[in-house]
């Protein structure tokens, strides 16, 4: 029987167990999920440190060290969870969104898994897998909630309505928060990855350095966010300075920076909260790892009633769990590709 007609007859088990897979940037992970909650194997080996040399992602690079980790991250999972492959339910892969090359490392890998194993292949989305990161994060949660989804591709403030229906209320129109941060973290010289860069030298510097408010007369979409004037503002600064002869305060900039960058999120969170009336509020994507951000988020959620999960730090980067997690919601319903799977560079945000 070829794969295709096997697509049409795999069962859907009770309580499946799930190998994800993410390739999507510079992050080779894999992990092996039970019941879509529980964390059997989490394996990352990350070719962040080839990356730094040329301060940020260098895609082709990013594809060759997934095409030499990625049998390596898988055999490590299921060493460390004490299993083989005949203890996995269905193979679940990040199709999108990211780097082209480097997906199709994980989906190609994923498609020879599935094919030589006579598994189900689940393809997931990138953006759900990070909001997904959340059921892991703490096993009673239900929807609906409102997710802050803050990566390095995506801005957004997300009302998930059920496991399955997602609707942004808005989002970023130009660059996205953590792109902003990679951004600003090169004018100030820090070297990749930017955000925790930041982040870093903001811990010795305070918010005295006004930057202009986002998006001021705009009268669009109010949960629309704008990063790129913020971005050009911190650019305009230090170039302005440097021509007085000024010598600039770093970690000011980058505190203040890291403040306005974060705190309209946060006003946004809490205007959906107001508004939809749903009072429980997850953080989705890699600008989740902030410091400022989750202690922000706690402090301003204090005594109004809303219940907060924030995923730890490395569920809030790339990682395989989170792929795990909403591989398992796909498979309960059936979404099994066949071997025509492809990757895409660009996923809607629904
Ligand atoms: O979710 P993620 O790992 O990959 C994408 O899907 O984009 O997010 C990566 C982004 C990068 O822009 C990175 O600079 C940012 O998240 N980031 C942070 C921190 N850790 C990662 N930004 C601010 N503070 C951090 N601690
Ligand atoms: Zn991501």
């Amino acid at each position: 029987m070829s794969y295709i007609d096997k697509v049409k007859q795999f069962t859907i088990k009770e309580n499946p167990i799930i190998l994800g897979i993410e390739t999507s940037c510079d992050e080779t992970a894999v992990a092996i999920v039970k019941n879509g909650r529980e964390i059997l194997a989490d394996e990352i080996i990350s070719s962040a440190t080839e990356h730094a040399k040329y301060g940020g992602v260098v895609p082709e690079i990013a594809s060759r060290m997934h095409t030499t980790a990625i049998l390596t991250a898988t055999e490590n999972a299921l060493k460390n969870a004490n299993m083989t492959m005949d203890d996995i339910d269905a193979i679940a892969v990040t199709k999108g969104a990211g780097l082209l090359g480097a997906l199709l490392v994980g989906v190609s890998f994923a498609k020879s898994l599935a094919f030589a194993t006579d598994k189900p292949l689940v393809p997931v989305s990138h953006i759900r897998g990070h909001i997904a990161a959340s059921y892991l994060a703490d096993k009673t949660l239900e929807p609906p909630f409102i997710t802050l989804l803050a990566s390095g591709g995506h801005t957004a403030i997300i009302k998930v309505e059920d496991y399955y229906t997602i609707n942004a209320l808005g989002g970023t129109l130009d660059d996205a928060v953590g792109e902003a941060f990679d951004k600003v973290a090169r004018v100030l010289g820090l070297p990749y990855p930017g955000g925790p860069n930041v982040e870093r030298l903001s811990k010795e510097g305070s918010k005295n350095i006004k930057l202009p408010k986002m998006l001021k007369g705009y009268d669009g979409g109010k949960y629309d966010l704008s990063y790129s004037g913020l971005k050009t503002a911190v650019i305009n600064y230090v170039h302005t300075e440097e021509q007085k002869g000024n010598e600039i305060n770093k970690a000011d900039l980058a505190m203040s920076f890291q403040s306005t960058a974060i705190d309209v999120l946060i006003d946004k969170v809490l205007m959906a909260v107001k508004e939809t009336g749903i009072n429980t509020v997850t953080v989705s994507g890699g600008v989740g790892a902030n410091g400022y951000l989750r202690e922000q988020l706690k402090e301003r959620t204090q005594g109004l009633g809303i219940k907060l999960v924030i995923p730890e730090k490395r569920y809030c980067t790339d990682n395989g769990a989170m792929i795990g997690a909403e591989g398992f919601l796909q498979y309960k319903k059936g979404n099994f590709a066949d071997l025509s799977l492809n990757a895409e560079a660009v996923v809607p945000l629904k």
